[in-house]
């Protein structure tokens, strides 16, 4: 786990991209019911988009790896009086959980992992989430102006999921992202809906 420099972010003051409410894409996606089953939010940050599902009623985990976000995360559950679980864990290393998800938010992770570290991390995917469940991936995109850190272009994100690997790309659009530091508008993204459509395809 590469947790310490994340964890850095944290610790002095709130990180650029911790806006200290859920992002406006992943609440609308919340109110369209998008969200069902058991639900994990891989790199959680201090929990924001774990706690807004969470609200609605549903079990959620959250991991990262960096415990200072975590902990604040866990402060929040329990001032809200919501029932999260937030724990260390290695989104490149999913299998270790051993647990299924019906569906599984990414928001603000894909885009920071290298080309080698989303086939890993697709191949983890693959092993959490059901048949038939869903991933939600909401990224910056390349499309400028403003462009926010490691930005991906519409091909990289749809080519981390590949159809012979029992994935199923049924949306690619795009989203803003809102940060600490763009301005009202937020940043460009995309929201990728990523339909689990196999559970016998276990690879890339
Ligand atoms: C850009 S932040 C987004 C945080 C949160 N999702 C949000 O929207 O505020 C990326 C998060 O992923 C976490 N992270 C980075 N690499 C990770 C990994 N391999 N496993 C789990 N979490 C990771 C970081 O600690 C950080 O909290």
């Amino acid at each position: 786990m590469s947790g310490r420099p994340w964890d850095a972010s944290y610790r002095d003051g709130p990180a650029p991209w911790d806006i200290g409410r859920p992002q406006p894409a992943i609440a609308r996606l919340a109110s369209a019911g998008a969200f069902v089953g058991a639900v994990l939010d891989a790199g959680c940050g201090t929990g924001e988009n774990a706690l807004h599902v969470a609200a609605l009623g549903l079990p959620v985990l959250g991991i990262d790896v960096a415990e200072t976000a975590l902990a604040m995360a866990r402060k929040k559950a329990h001032e809200r009086g919501l029932d999260v679980e937030f724990v260390a864990a290695d989104a490149l290393q999913l299998q270790r959980l051993g647990r299924r998800f019906t569906t599984v938010l990414d928001c603000g992770l894909f885009h920071t992992f290298d080309d080698n570290e989303r086939q890993q991390y697709a191949v983890g995917l693959a092993s959490v989430i059901e048949p038939g469940g869903t991933l939600y991936v909401l990224c910056f995109s390349d499309i400028g102006p403003d462009t926010g850190p490691h930005p991906v272009s519409r091909d990289e994100l749809a080519a981390a999921f590949n159809p012979a690997a029992g994935w199923s790309v049924i949306a690619l659009d795009a989203e803003r992202i809102h940060t600490r530091f763009h301005g009202d508008d937020g940043a460009p993204a995309w929201l990728a809906t990523v339909k689990r459509v196999s559970k016998d395809c276990a690879t890339l």
